[in-house]
């Protein structure tokens, strides 16, 4: 699979470690930002196999370009670069002195997360509950989020959860990003499909922009009830062309997943950290807020969570001003 004659080794220049990956990978970028290359294990060939049927189903994501093994045993993959910006990105240079998102990025957030999730629908796979419960499992990562918080492994939890697929059966399970944001999010499709599986029409697409708060109001911009509802509205609309359904009815259902998402590998090894661990007790306060929302009214609304600041102001927490 390696281009036996390439004019010129390609520089590559290091861009990140990646997050969460066990196998250490990282992402690297050549000179002229035409292509990105990931290093990593098995994981990553899985992820590189999984973009390369997306492509072929006509998803918007960047092509594979090349793939093998490095010299010390490493899976390597290179890609097409989807451009120099995230959504994320010009969300955070067109910030104005306010904290509104630019309508420009929402507007594009609405047509590429519309055509995902055209892309998704067409290729629906299954529509089971046994799957459904799946998704809960790996999408909300349970096993960690309980492992890390046995205190939160409690009937009350299990039935909100149940309660949740209850509500999402009939739904069709997509194949689905899970880690869908923003900062993955360029104007010509979506990158990084490391966390990949399967999951309800909707999940990935509907919360871009529901998400924002969980960052704990550090990341410099918010979404406006009009903006939010602008957005929900435009996936609505491809949702009901593809399916006949909408999706608004299930963002509570997905905001419990993501709520345990956030929450995942959130625990502190080291004790010192003080920083990390009122990070982790913030996503767990973020976790029994939506919960409470959930059981109370069956709507979750992220924007009324507090922000991190609040957070540790109210809690005193050590190790913040
Ligand atoms: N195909 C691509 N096109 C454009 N930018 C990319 C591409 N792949 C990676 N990047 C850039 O590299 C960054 C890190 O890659 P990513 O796979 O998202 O890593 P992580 O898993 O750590 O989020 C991205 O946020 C983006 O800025
Ligand atoms: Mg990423």
């Amino acid at each position: 699979m390696h281009t036996p004659h390439t004019p010129h080794t390609p520089h590559w220049h290091f861009v990140k470690k990646r997050t969460a990956d066990p196998a250490g990978g990282a992402v690297y970028v050549n000179d002229d930002g035409t292509r990105y290359r990931r290093t990593g294990g098995e994981a990553l060939a899985a992820e590189a196999a999984y973009q390369r049927r997306l492509a072929e189903l006509g998803y918007p994501v960047p092509r594979v370009l090349d793939e093998g093994t490095t010299g010390d045993g490493h899976v390597f993959v290179v890609e097409e670069s989807l451009g120099e910006r995230s959504l994320h990105d010009m969300a955070l240079e067109s910030l104005d002195g306010t904290r509104t998102l630019s309508d420009t990025v929402v507007d594009l957030a609405a047509e590429v997360g519309s055509r995902l999730l055209r892309a998704q629908a067409v290729h629906a796979v299954t529509a089971d509950l046994q799957a459904l419960r799946a998704w809960v499992q790996e999408a909300g990562w349970t096993d960690n989020v309980f492992a890390e918080n046995p205190d939160l492994d409690t009937p009350r939890v299990q039935t909100a959860l149940d309660r949740a697929v209850t509500q999402l059966a009939g739904v069709p399970l997509v194949r689905g990003h899970l880690d869908y944001g923003l900062p993955n999010v360029l104007p010509v499709g979506v990158i990084d499909w490391q966390h990949h599986g399967l999951v309800p029409l909707g999940y990935d697409t509907a919360l871009a922009l529901e998400i924002v708060p969980f960052k704990g109001g550090t990341k410099g911009y918010l979404a406006s009830p009009e903006q939010r509802r602008r957005y929900l509205e435009a996936l609505n609309k491809a949702a009901r062309a593809t399916t006949g359904q909408s999706l608004s009815q299930h963002l509570a259902p997905f905001l419990l997943v993501k709520a345990l998402f956030f929450l995942a590998l959130m625990h502190p090894i080291d004790p010192a950290r003080t920083d990390k661990h009122l990070k982790w007790q913030y996503r767990r306060h973020l976790f029994m807020e939506v919960l409470e929302q959930y059981e109370r009214t069956r709507a979750v609304d992220p924007a009324r969570f507090l922000t991190l600041d609040d957070f540790a102001a109210r809690h005193g927490a050590p190790g913040h001003p």
